[in-house]
């Protein structure tokens, strides 16, 4: 199983994700960029169209739109693209797919992961939040594992990559519940040296995931 950290990118201005990225890029093999409309969640982040020449390396984009259909047809980047349950319908879905974009599914820690059960077979991605979208530096919740563990039982091998309070503890514990993929905001920016957390991230996923 491929074991990843990535630092979540939460900003409201293309310059700030600029350094952010440069700044984790020697430490890290992808990006996961919060993207938000205002509306499917109460905050606003970059949009789609600051998403142009953006260094090189993968990105995850995490969208907490309302209408993400709108705007990842023509978008450039080359990326992986998390669509929330919550917002998407199954035409929606299916378009998507069928443009060739790769796409995965997010799911709200109060969604009932059944609501996933249409469409198990179609993606390899999933993103289980443990907070509810919208802010950073929100406290984990730790009932989430369960959905975790039951992801994990029912696709044993597919990326599973969990999102929101993600610390050293909470990172080994998700891991250990049967998430292989950690995106961390908070705790890997308020460090002055971000290799530290995401050392820190690596090691907890290692041990974590282990004990699966
Ligand atoms: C929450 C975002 C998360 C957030 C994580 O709405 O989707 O990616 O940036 O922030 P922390 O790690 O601080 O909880
Ligand atoms: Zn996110």
């Amino acid at each position: 199983m491929n074991l990843e950290v990535m630092p979540a990118i939460l900003v409201k201005d293309r310059t700030t994700l600029i350094h952010r990225i440069n700044l984790t890029m020697p430490h890290v093999n992808s990006m996961h960029i919060d993207l938000m409309d205002g509306e499917f969640v109460p905050n606003k982040t970059i949009q789609p169209k600051d998403l142009h020449d953006l260094p090189h390396t993968n990105y995850v984009l995490h969208w907490m739109f309302q209408h993400p259909e709108d705007y990842i047809p023509s978008l450039e980047l080359d990326a992986i693209h998390l669509l929330h349950i919550e917002a998407v319908t199954r035409k929606v879905f299916d378009e998507l797919l069928q443009s060739k974009k790769r796409i995965g599914l997010a799911i709200n820690p109060k969604t009932p992961l059944s609501s996933l059960d249409p469409y198990l077979n179609d993606v390899n991605y999933f993103l289980v939040m443990s907070v509810t979208p919208g802010f950073d530096g929100q406290k984990y919740l730790p009932n989430v594992e369960d959905k975790i563990s039951q992801l994990r039982k029912m696709r044993p091998n597919t990326n599973i990559e969990v999102d929101g309070g993600i610390n050293a503890d909470t990172g080994f514990r998700a891991a250990r519940a049967g998430a292989n993929v950690l995106a961390a905001a908070s705790f890997i920016f308020s460090n002055p040296d971000v290799s530290v957390p995401i050392t820190e991230l690596k090691g907890a996923l290692r041990r974590g995931w282990k004990n699966v």
